[in-house]
């Protein structure tokens, strides 16, 4: 595994020429950051070695090298959903790589569905924490010794990039909201019962991605930060049938603060 690792990083670190220490996975609600950034360079993922191989035909997805403002970035355009039948090694591959490469600080977005009933569809919710109820670990086997076999958890998102992330949204205005965000497999969308469930347990948004790569990145010594934007609500009384499409078109709709508010905090970075 570790060589695997290794011979994608040293693929990667011979196709371009910058040393970036911060990385973006592009979910849902990012995608226009891709038009920010400058000085690019693409590298289609069924180019690199040991990279999963897509599911879906004509979307291979790729990484993207580039610049941020002033700052040399890591993008991926396109992530590995457990649903889409990866294993756990796989969904999170790319993390062990960025680790390779000298990557130091993470960011992410998903679309999420809102437990929380103050909660409305397009709000921001920076996530504070998490919940796993995927089915497999990322980190079960034989451990990398990226990190220890058994990882502390206790601040899996990083608390200063949080506080600097509420500085921004208010100095633009912008509404963001702070939760727990609950990962699971899907690919189904929640019965009501299992969105009420979900918020006992203390869920505020449930999703289908982000947990994994969370808990690898924080096994390879990775700060991380991540927002969900909220496309549906799954509160007793507010529940309505839920699409792709109209999850789509939430987070399309979010898409600008979402942006505005990660373009802003990766130039603070050191
Ligand atoms: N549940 C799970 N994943 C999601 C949801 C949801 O309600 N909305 C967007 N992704």
């Amino acid at each position: 595994m570790l060589e695997k690792i290794q011979e994608t990083a040293a693929y990667i670190k011979s196709r371009i020429s910058t040393q970036p220490t911060t990385a973006i996975i592009l979910g849902t609600g990012l995608g226009s950051l891709v038009s920010e950034i400058t000085d690019r360079t693409f590298i289609d993922y069924k180019d690199i070695p040991n990279f999963p191989v897509s599911t879906v035909e004509g979307h291979s997805g790729r990484l993207i090298f580039g610049k941020l403002g002033h700052k040399d970035i890591i993008a991926m355009q396109g992530r590995f959903h457990y649903y889409e039948g990866y294993s756990m090694k796989d969904v999170t591959f790319p993390v062990r790589v960025m680790r390779e490469l000298g990557i130091s600080t993470l960011f992410v977005s998903n679309a999420a569905g809102g437990t929380n009933p103050s909660f409305e569809i397009g709000d921001l919710m920076i996530i504070t924490d998490h919940i796993n109820l995927f089915p497999e670990h990322p980190l079960r086997g034989k451990n990398i010794p990226y990190g220890p076999r058994f990882p502390d958890m206790s601040k899996a998102y990083d608390q200063s990039l949080i506080e600097k992330a509420d500085r921004i949204a208010s100095e633009k205005g912008i509404k963001v909201q702070h939760g727990v965000y609950l990962g699971t497999q899907g690919p189904t969308y929640e019965t009501p019962a299992e969105y009420k469930m979900f918020y006992r347990l203390g869920a505020d948004a449930v999703g289908m991605s982000t947990v994994p790569e969370v808990i690898v990145a924080n096994h390879c010594n990775i700060r991380v930060f991540g927002i969900s934007v909220i496309t549906d609500i799954g509160v007793e009384g507010r529940i309505v049938e839920v699409s792709h499409e109209e999850v789509q078109i939430a987070a399309d709709a979010a898409q600008p603060k979402m942006t505005e508010i990660m373009r802003s905090l990766i130039a603070l970075e050191e």
